[in-house]
């Protein structure tokens, strides 16, 4: 097969990340700007701020990407960029760069839902392993904005089960950090905390209705009530112990899936899959319930365009361009990707 070569932009929240990709040598560049210390003393994303970075940052990270890469972008066989879900100001901004240069260098446009490029951020770690999840399997998604459950059939079939009913469980980590004084992403310091913590508060286990759903607002409260409770309590071990309880949640709920639909393979994904305890509480079940598991490594389940090159080039396979109108949207679920996206294919590149 010729070596086909794919751009693939994400702006959808606080990073700006550009990826260029390659059939035959799998990621030749994956550069990522995060922007967490700007938002930080905000206790989280300021949206317009987010874009204006983006608009400051992307043509700097393109230039660095095609450097890396050695390549042109007259070479290129398609530009990828992520559509959907996201903050609208900042993806509008990858969107629209992604347009001008498919526009300029007359290349196939191609639409990636963020929540694809999560999952098939384990196939882009692993392109040139022979180890793979098969399908169908099940991913979890575990991210800032995103706690979801779906079966995956193929690329393109997503069989959602279930996800959080109010707070997004990277979320409940920012927001936990945030009453223990550190500021935003607060995950990672809550994981470096729980290291030197111990287990011992016991947090309650939320209630939800759905035999696959999530929710962790009433976690947080009860995290919250406990300090108000307890001004001098180690930090270390609530952090500890609410960690714990998340990642017992997350995986009880994970395995019940597991079962109930008879899957033996698993993936899970997005920047809350770095958290060390989740890793290990799945490594444990994987193990039990002799389930092969993936998790990709921190620099892939944190956002990065990598993952958004993956998925676009499946999509770039699948012959399924984008017009040049297309038009980025803050909040289609992953289930009604396609159906939106008729709004804009053009399934022919000659056409253009
Ligand atoms: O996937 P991601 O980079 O962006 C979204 O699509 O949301 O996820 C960001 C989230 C943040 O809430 C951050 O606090 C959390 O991932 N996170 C972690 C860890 N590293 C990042 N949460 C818990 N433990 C970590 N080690
Ligand atoms: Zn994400």
């Amino acid at each position: 097969m010729k070596e086909i070569l794919g751009l693939a932009i994400e702006t959808s929240c606080d990073e700006t990340a550009v990826a260029i990709f390659s059939s035959k040598k799998g990621l030749l560049a994956n550069w990522v700007s995060s922007q967490a210390s700007l938002h930080a003393k905000y206790g989280g994303v300021v949206p317009e701020l987010s874009a204006r970075e983006h608009t400051k940052n992307i043509n700097v990270l393109l230039k660095l990407a095609f450097e890396e890469a050695k390549v042109k972008p007259e070479n290129l066989d398609f530009i990828a960029a992520t559509t959907t879900p996201g903050l609208i100001l900042s993806l509008v901004v990858g969107v629209s760069v992604a347009k001008a240069l498919a526009h300029l260098y007359k290349k196939p446009l191609i639409p990636v839902h963020h929540l694809e490029g999560h999952i098939y951020s384990v196939f882009i770690e692993r392109y040139f392993q022979e180890k793979k999840p098969s399908y169908p399997f099940l991913a979890l998604i575990i991210s800032g904005g995103h706690t979801e459950l779906y079966i995956v059939e193929d690329f393109e079939k997503y069989k959602f089960l279930g996800g959080t009913l109010d707070d997004a469980v990277g979320e409940a980590f920012d927001k936990v950090a945030r009453l223990l004084g550190f500021p935003y992403p607060g995950g990672p310091h809550i994981d470096n905390l729980a290291q030197k913590g111990k287990p011992s508060v016991k947090f309650p286990t939320p209630k939800v209705k759905g035999k696959y759903d999530f929710s962790f607002s009433g976690l947080k409260t009860a995290v919250l009530n406990f300090i108000r409770k307890n001004p001098h309590y180690p930090k270390t071990d609530i952090a500890c112990s609410f960690q714990k309880k998340v990642a017992e949640i997350l995986t009880q709920t994970t395995l019940r899936a597991l079962k109930d639909f008879s899957l033996k393979e698993l993936v899970v994904v997005g920047g809350v899959a770095s958290n060390s305890e989740i890793r290990r509480q799945f490594q444990i079940i994987a193990e039990k319930e002799g389930i092969n598991l993936y998790i990709p490594s921190p620099k892939y389940a944190t956002d990065n365009a990598g993952m958004i090159a993956y998925a676009g080039f499946l999509r770039f396979l699948k012959g399924k361009y984008a017009r040049l109108d297309l038009n980025p949207s803050p909040n289609i679920p992953l289930w009604k990707f396609n159906e939106y996206l008729k709004n804009f294919h053009n399934y022919s590149a000659s056409k253009r």
